[in-house]
């Protein structure tokens, strides 16, 4: 049993079942949140004070109370009860412990159910913008590493087959089109975090003359959420961030399942720096793309949050609910995971040596600019259909004779097709395949160059 006496405890008679204390608290994690807990309680003092609930004396000592209390944590001069349930009560009775009764009187036209919601917005408004950070320095380095490589030629997939040459420039510009998109959504999900919920108090608001606004000034909240009800309740804002969290490891998944293949013995198309792999306890030859992998792997978890938090959240009527002191965990997870995934890619992509030969070689194997051969044969009058069927006999031919489209004589050409003049040598060179795909968002070298102007602009 307890012997700590709680700030609730007025009603009860017994103790709390030593079990069910432990089983109900959640400063195990919620502790993660104390400096957000400390810069809203300091705002609501000197709103209270402002709007005179408070004397400016006793204001004062309880903004110098909580920030030795910061302090203290901050230092490591500190122990966190569990008898004392959660941040909130932990930090509070120890500012009572330090500054004596005033300290009772902060808790005045507030509950902890607008308190946690607010310290949570405030943690998820903050991270959001250290992650954006991250997300920033992978795609300049995806954009720098383009810029060498916008004449370096690979193939393109689909299916996994060798499809029709790519720009290696053009094939990492795809991948900081999907981060954009990631960023402006979460852009757009803190516009919603950055609501301040903040006065709505346990459900209904409070009968003390509060100024909201006031509060949100000085938390830099952008609005006050307009129904108390709402505002205590609804997790909307965490679940939209895991989903645009899931989006973002859903494409580090994929750019992860690239960076396996490419730097595998078959591929060979880069090389991951040593610093970002290990290798293996029993074959010496091994070399092995940990960072990608594993970022691959946390995807899974991700999405798990997601759907936890979505679950938590399904059915529960208003207003607060216990059940939502599980939001924390995954939020907090889903925070670290993503943003380690971009800290590490971040640091990775600079560090990758690009196989300029082995892409070429690649390319050069897998009948890459049939298309081109197809089109050239379009260009001199014959329908689309028929020169496809054309160029797949030339293709079949070239598969019983081991060799090249490029190598065929000018005589045998002709025999698939008497269109077919000493200009095609130039339409088949890999060179020619890329440089003529020359519209917006094309693979040409020029587009590449113009599309990394653009970006870095947008990126500014
Ligand atoms: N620890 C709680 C949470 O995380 C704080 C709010 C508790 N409110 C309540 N009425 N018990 O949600």
């Amino acid at each position: 049993m307890s012997t700590v006496e709680k700030p609730w405890s007025g009603r009860f008679t017994a103790p709390t079942d030593a079990f069910v204390e432990a089983f109900t608290a959640s400063v195990g994690f919620d502790q993660r949140l104390y400096e957000y807990d400390i810069m809203g309680s300091i705002a609501h003092a000197r709103m209270l004070a402002h709007v005179g609930v408070l004397a400016a004396e006793e204001c004062e000592q309880i903004v110098q109370g909580l920030t030795a209390v910061q302090q203290d944590i901050a230092s490591g001069n500190w122990q966190w009860s569990i008898a004392l349930e959660d941040v909130h009560m932990n930090i509070e009775t120890r500012l009572t412990e330090k500054i004596g009764i005033v300290g009772k009187k902060l808790h005045t036209g507030r509950s902890r159910n607008d308190q946690v919601a607010t310290d949570i917005r405030l943690y998820l408004r903050q991270e959001i913008d250290n992650i954006q950070a991250e997300l920033q320095r992978l795609i300049t380095a995806l954009v720098n590493l383009a810029e060498n490589e916008t004449d370096t030629i690979l193939p393109g997939f689909t299916h996994l087959q060798s499809a029709q040459p790519v720009t290696f420039g053009h094939h990492l510009l795809a991948w900081c089109e999907m981060l954009m998109r990631d960023r402006s959504r979460l852009q757009d999900c803190r516009a919603r975090v950055n609501v301040m919920p903040l006065g709505a108090a346990a459900l209904a608001g409070t009968s003390y003359p509060i100024d909201r606004h006031y509060t949100a000034q000085l938390l830099g909240f952008d609005g006050v959420a307009e129904n108390s009800l709402d505002a205590v309740s609804d997790r909307d804002f965490a679940i939209e961030f895991s989903a645009a969290a899931s989006l973002i490891m859903m494409h580090l998944s994929r750019f992860s399942e690239e960076l396996i293949l490419w730097s595998s013995a078959q591929f060979q198309f880069i090389d991951l720096s040593d610093a970002f792999c290990t290798g293996s306890s029993i074959m010496p030859q091994k070399k092995n793309p940990d960072v990608p992998e594993l970022v691959r792997g946390k995807s899974g978890r991700v999405y798990g949050h997601l759907i936890s938090l979505l679950t938590l959240m399904k059915s529960q009527p208003l207003a607060y609910n216990k059940d939502n002191q599980e939001d924390k965990e995954p939020i907090f997870d889903v925070v670290d995971t993503l943003r380690g995934s971009l800290k590490v890619y971040a640091d990775m992509i600079p560090a990758i040596t690009v196989k300029r030969d082995r892409m070429r070689e690649a390319t050069l194997a897998g009948f890459t600019t049939a298309t081109d051969l197809a089109d050239y044969l379009v260009k001199k009058g014959m329908p689309f259909r028929d020169a496809h069927e054309v160029v797949g006999l030339a293709v079949r031919h070239c598969i019983e004779q081991d060799c090249g489209l490029e190598s065929l004589s000018l005589e045998t050409f002709q025999q698939f097709s008497n269109l077919i003049q000493e200009d095609i040598y130039q339409v088949l060179t890999l060179e020619g395949s890329v440089a003529a795909r020359n519209h917006f968002g094309g693979t040409a070298p020029a587009q590449v160059r113009q599309a990394i102007g653009r970006l870095r602009e947008r990126l500014a």
